[in-house]
């Protein structure tokens, strides 16, 4: 169902806005219907990779829906979670588990982690930070840790990137969008979210999810 989305998408989108924050949760499966499967094969990859009394970030977390996917391993395991989001208003309807850290991801001052998640964050960030962000946030995974990606790519040149891109539009409208609101969101997004160069992943990330123009990875550290 329609969630009467003229009435609160902002004409330059932001996350720094009440709107935004308060209708994120039903927005975002609304638009992306794979949301709740990709955070599912996050929680699956943390019962993986977070060892016992390990180190776990979630950046760019809006309002914890990865820290609350996670919760069950990080309390079996006896984890340290730190989720770092840099809106007040996201912050504000953050509801996964502690603590959380009102904060820019790009200049925080991460620890040595065994298992960080990435989920829709870097398209957000300016162009020409990612590769430094993405190389400081490798170097800090610890030997047998990984670090997930999960975000909107580059398409494909021609036909098959046209393809790809109507797929998105596709599922918004079948999710029960209005054209009208599609657009308005689509046009809101200039000059804020831009997709990311997957070339800039390290060598070893693997691809586990992609769906037209979306896609997620995970980079293991190796153990020695
Ligand atoms: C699409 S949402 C992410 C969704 C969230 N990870 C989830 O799983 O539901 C993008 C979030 O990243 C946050 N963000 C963008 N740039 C950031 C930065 N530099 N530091 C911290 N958070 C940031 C935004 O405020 C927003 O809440």
């Amino acid at each position: 169902m329609s969630l009467d989305a003229s009435k609160w998408i902002p004409t330059h989108w932001t996350f720094r806005n009440s709107g935004v924050a308060e209708h994120f949760d039903q927005h975002v499966r609304e638009q992306l219907p794979w949301y709740d499967l990709a955070t599912n094969a996050v929680a699956h990859f943390g019962w993986h990779f977070i060892p016992r009394g390990g180190v776990v970030y979630d950046i760019g977390a809006s309002t914890g829906n990865i820290g609350l996917a996670l919760k069950e391993t990080l309390e079996q395991r006896g984890a340290r979670f730190i989720a770092i989001e840099e809106s007040r208003e996201m912050a504000a309807r953050y509801n996964g588990p502690p603590k959380l850290a009102i904060a820019d991801a790009a200049t925080f001052d991460y620890e040595p982690f065994d298992f960080a998640v990435c989920f829709l964050v870097l398209m957000f960030l300016p162009v020409d930070t990612r590769a430094t962000f993405l190389r400081r946030l490798e170097s800090l995974i610890k030997p047998g840790g990984a670090l997930v990606v999960v975000d909107k790519v580059q398409m494909p040149a021609g036909y098959l990137g046209t393809a790809f891109s109507r797929l998105t539009l596709q599922h918004k409208l079948a999710m029960g969008a209005q054209p009208v609101d599609i657009l308005r969101k689509e046009l809101s997004l200039a000059g804020y979210q831009r997709p990311l160069d997957a070339a800039l992943l390290p060598g070893r990330a693997e691809l586990f999810f992609q769906l037209g123009e979306f896609a997620g990875w995970i980079v293991v550290k190796p153990e020695h």
